[in-house]
């Protein structure tokens, strides 16, 4: 298959660090703590997507990490605060377009972490490492009109808005409008 991409990061598992964090694999202990992050109301408000209701949920989404991991698809972080050495949140790069160096992002934050900026210093250690190492050309983020705070994050970080599809997404009995952001390496250059 044609590729853009640089595929040796996908030999051992990426770790990375910013100045108030660390990011590593998520492990299968982590279940509990991916069920409390994902199972929080004011998390799942905008996620549109299937809510864990048990452990073994978030185990199976644990798996389908790794997996897509060992098949070179996408790579998710769990993120780690250094001064509590606890997990409180996740990011990643999934549905890697191999040819066309693209990728699509997506993070979440325990709510007792939100406005302290770590996900501004996550999703920049993101962008660096997808730029730098992985290759890609750019990336994309596939957002709900109403998450304001994940679209301020999206701005801040250099990301344009270059899409608003009307009633694309049809999730929990409703048909939902999406807002398409992305960011070439260009842009930060
Ligand atoms: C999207 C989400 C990660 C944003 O979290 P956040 O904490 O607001 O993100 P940031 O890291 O950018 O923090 C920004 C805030 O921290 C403040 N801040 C404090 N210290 C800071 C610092 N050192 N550097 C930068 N910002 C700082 C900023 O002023 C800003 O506050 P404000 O929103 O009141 O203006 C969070 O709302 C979330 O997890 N939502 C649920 C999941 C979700 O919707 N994910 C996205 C799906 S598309």
């Amino acid at each position: 298959m044609e590729t853009q991409i640089n595929e040796q990061v996908f030999e051992t598992f990426p770790k990375l660090e910013s100045e108030r964090l660390f990011f590593r694999a998520y492990k299968k202990s982590d279940a509990q703590t991916l069920l409390n992050l994902r199972s929080h109301a004011a998390v799942s408000k905008y996620m549109d997507t299937s809510i864990p209701k048990h452990i073994e949920d978030t185990k199976k989404r644990i798996e389908g990490y790794h997996n897509a991991f060992d098949e070179n698809k996408g790579i998710t972080w769990a993120i780690i605060e250094k001064s509590s050495n606890i997990p409180i949140g996740d990011f990643g790069i999934w549905q890697i377009d191999k040819k066309n160096a693209r990728g699509e992002i997506g993070y979440i934050l325990h709510p007792d972490f939100w406005g302290k900026g770590y996900m501004t210093e996550t999703i920049n250690t993101l962008i660096r490492f997808g730029f730098n190492d992985l290759n890609l050309h750019s990336y994309t983020a596939n957002v709900n009109t109403e998450n304001e705070n994940s679209k301020a994050l999206l701005l801040k970080l250099g990301f344009k808005l270059e899409a608003y599809f009307r009633e694309n997404f049809y999730y929990d009995g409703q048909f939902l409008d999406s807002e398409i952001y992305c960011l070439l390496k260009s842009d930060i250059e």
